[in-house]
Formats: structure tokens, sequence, C-alpha cells
């Protein structure tokens, strides 16, 4: 069975982008993948430093690795910072490419296939960032799917319990995670 590593660029408690990346996860477990949604918050990842990275990798960042390391998929929901991927985001990514001798990993993403989502509050969902994100993880090897979503007006998107109001964008968003399911089960 296919696995997937679900997960949003931002620590924030009630992040539009936790609640995204959770419809995405639903739409790819209906598809028959196994998904593990994650929150960097529960990780001890600290700022990346060679001179942190010369002492031994964190244990935060050794645990999500396992995750990574584990699955086929890779499912993404970052907010837009300045037109671009998040610090927090980016500072994971670096630590997981990064080999480590404890985990005895490499990279965390050679040959995984991902899909890339956002929402914001402004007009535009956040599709600058995504092309920023985009090239990161080509850069990593990973196989990013051509079909993105920014989901715009992220107040007006998500009832209280997180689920998209509208049934089309809910669609669109599941169809996403699922497509990722698909290629990542002809990865396993
Ligand atoms: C430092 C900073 C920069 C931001 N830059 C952008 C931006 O370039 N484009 C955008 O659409 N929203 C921007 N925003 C607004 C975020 O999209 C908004 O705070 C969003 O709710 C963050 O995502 P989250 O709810 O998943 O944490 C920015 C927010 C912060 C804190």
């Amino acid at each position: 069975m296919a696995k997937i590593i679900a997960l949003a660029g931002s620590l924030r408690a009630n992040s539009f982008n936790k609640q995204l990346i959770k419809v995405a996860a639903q739409g790819a477990e209906e598809a028959g993948a196994e998904v593990q949604v994650v929150d960097l918050a529960d990780f001890n990842i600290p700022l990346f430093s060679e001179d942190v990275e010369a002492e031994g990798t964190p244990s935060g960042v050794n645990d999500l690795k396992h995750l990574f390391a584990q699955s086929q998929g890779i499912l993404l929901a970052s907010p837009e910072y300045n037109g671009s991927i998040t610090g927090v985001l980016k500072n994971a990514l670096d630590w997981l490419s990064r080999p480590s001798k404890d985990t005895n990993i490499g990279s965390a993403f050679q040959g995984k296939v991902a899909g890339i989502m956002a929402t914001s509050p402004g007009g535009l969902g956040g599709i600058r960032g995504l092309s920023h994100t985009r090239d990161i993880l080509f850069n990593l090897g990973v196989i990013v799917n051509p079909k993105q979503l920014a989901v715009p007006s992220a107040y007006q998107v998500f009832d209280e319990q997180g689920n998209i109001k509208d049934q089309k964008m809910e669609q669109n968003v599941k169809d996403l995670g699922a497509q990722i399911a698909k290629l990542a089960r002809s990865l396993a």
C-alpha cells in the first residue's frame, strides 16, 4: 500500500493550510493510500546551522526523516510569505535534505512524488509561493505533480470544523490527494 506523508508549512495552531492538508489527505486515503498527517510544531527542529548539525542531527529531524523515508508520496500545503515559501518549511526541507549518521538515511526526498497546494486570505491563494516550493522540491529530486492548487479567500473557505464549504472546491482538493495516492502506488 502506498504511504504518504502530509504536512503544512505553518506552525500556527489554527492554520488554514493545516485545514487544507487534512482535506487533501482525506482524498488520498479514500483513494487507498495510508496517510500520516504531521504537524511541524510537534517536532523539535531548530534553525539549521552546520554547527548544530556537526553536534548531531536533532531528534525531531530524525523522527520526521523516518516518516519521509517510509513514504512514497508527499502532500504539502504551505502559506505564502512575501511571495515565497515560509521560513519554517524551508528550514525543515533543508534539514531533511541532509544525510544523517543516526538514521542512515540520505536525502528524504529522492524519487518521491509530491502534490503541492496553498491557501491564503488573499486573492491569489498563495500561488507565487508554490512556484518556489516546486523549484525547491525539483532540486531535491522530487517528482512534483503538474496540477497544484492555490485556494484564495481562506477566511471564507472553511467551516468551524475545518471542512471546505464549497463542494466543488473540496472535490478539487481531494482529487489532488487522490492523484498523489495513485502516483505513489506506482512507486510502492
Ligand atoms: C510574514 C508574512 C508574510 C505574508 N506574506 C503573504 C504573501 O506574500 N501572500 C499572501 O497571500 N499572504 C501572505 N501572508 C498572509 C498569510 O497568507 C496568512 O497569514 C495565512 O493565514 C498564513 O497561513 P496559515 O493560516 O496556514 O498559517 C503573510 C503573512 C505573514 C506572517
